[in-house]
């Protein structure tokens, strides 16, 4: 069995879906790799390194997309939406296709990938159990993300994180406040910590608060309650706008205490709530930074600009897209492992065997047969549930 492994084509993109590192494993699996020439290069993997673990290089695209019966990629049509159409011709039935698909983002996107006949799985629909922890890439890409929020707000930053007793005098610590303690968020907070920060956290889900003290946070405590703040995959749920209201109110003063506030509270499917109006942001000192990460799905911040780095009032708002693709040899390398541990439970005997019973192949699975066969997906746009074994 072929794994192909194209260049990414989204503009800027540096990520890889596979590293030379996992090809022993998928050998083992009986899983041959196939790279497009050149598709590591940015992320600090030439062909050769691939070559050097028993990988074939192919020359084009089309050759490679012609050869492979799996095509591993990290942005596909749908979470590539600038040029992942590009790729939908070079699709068939009986290939399989495993990647970001944003699931739950255009539903045309779906139907056209549909349509190619392709076999194809969103890593973004991995069930959050600890089987599939191996193979859960959206928490490896959201630690990734935390760590460069805190990195890209340090650099911005007209003052350094750690506490010092100097002859030239004392300089107090940074103080940077994260909203939406998931994995991006923690990982924000370690990273915080690690360059002597003083660092607090909000979430509305009550688990968070343990998490955060964890790591060495203090967790900010509002006096509302969310209603069912967390879905039963342990997602935060969306919540209505009295609740977001309350929520602003409350952390106008936290914010304007902090010097750098990264935000990444989102939840999945829906636009992230407004956070952080632009009166909070007047209110922080000038030379305060906002990290953004809830930019693509809107922001969390309401001067957010999607995409850019602004500044308001004095404080610069960091509202870049795919920060994963910035560290993109440890984001490849993480991802890399996620989508191996993936194909490892999906391909026995030499073939993609798909088992309806393994909540894995069943929760990802998005289209097969030219149909969107996800239940999941169908129940957020609405289309009729399959019957069984349709
Ligand atoms: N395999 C597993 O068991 C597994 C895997 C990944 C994550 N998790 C857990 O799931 C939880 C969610 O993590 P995630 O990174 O997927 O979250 P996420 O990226 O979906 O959301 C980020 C955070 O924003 C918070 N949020 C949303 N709306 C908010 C609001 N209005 N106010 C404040 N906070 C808000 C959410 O509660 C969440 O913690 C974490 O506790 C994480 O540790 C478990």
């Amino acid at each position: 069995m072929i794994v192909g492994v194209p260049k990414e084509s989204y503009p800027g993109e540096r990520r890889v879906a596979i590293v030379p590192a996992v090809l022993p494993a998928l050998a083992k699996g009986g899983l041959e790799v196939l790279v497009e020439a050149g598709a590591g290069f940015s992320a600090g993997y030439p062909d050769r390194e691939y070559a050097d673990k028993g990988a074939r290089i192919a020359a084009s695209r089309e050759e490679l997309f012609r050869a492979a019966e799996v095509i591993a990629q990290v942005l596909c049509h749908g979470s590539n939406d600038k040029t992942g159409k590009a790729d939908l011709p070079l699709l068939r039935p009986a290939q399989t296709l495993v990647g970001f698909l944003r699931p739950l983002g255009q539903l045309e996107t779906l139907e056209e990938l549909a349509a190619t006949g392709v076999t194809s799985f969103s890593v973004e629909l991995m069930p959050r159990t600890t089987r599939a922890q191996s193979m859960d890439a959206l928490s490896s890409m959201a630690t990734i993300c935390g760590y460069k929020a805190v990195v890209m707000a340090a650099d911005t930053l007209p003052r350094i994180f750690p506490m010092l007793t100097t002859a030239a005098g004392t300089i107090t610590p940074g103080r940077v406040l994260i909203i939406g303690a998931g994995v991006a968020g923690l990982q924000a907070i370690a990273t915080a910590r690690r360059l002597g920060a003083v660092a607090s956290a909000y979430d509305m889900r009550p688990a968070a608060k343990e998490q955060v003290q964890s790591l060495g946070g203090r967790f900010v405590e509002l006096p509302i309650e969310a209603k069912d703040a967390q879905d039963a995959r342990g997602y935060g749920t969306a919540q209505g706008e009295e609740f977001y209201r309350r929520q602003r109110e409350l952390l106008s003063d936290a914010v304007a205490a902090n010097d750098v506030v990264i935000t990444a509270a989102v939840v999945p499917g829906k636009k992230s709530p407004v956070l952080v109006t632009k009166e909070m942001v007047a209110r922080m000192a000038p030379g305060s930074v906002i990290v953004d990460l809830a930019a693509e799905r809107g922001g969390n911040c309401e001067l957010t600009r999607g995409g850019e780095i602004a500044v308001e009032h004095g404080v610069t708002i960091i509202g870049q897209f795919n920060l994963a693709s910035s560290v993109p040899y440890h984001a490849s390398q993480m991802y890399a492992r996620n989508l191996t541990a993936f194909l490892l439970n999906l391909v026995k005997d030499g073939k993609v065997q798909i088992n309806q019973n393994d909540e894995i192949h069943r929760e990802t699975l998005v289209t097969e047969g030219r149909a969107i066969v996800n239940a999941r997906v169908r129940e957020f746009f609405a289309l009729p549930a399959q019957a069984k074994g349709a």
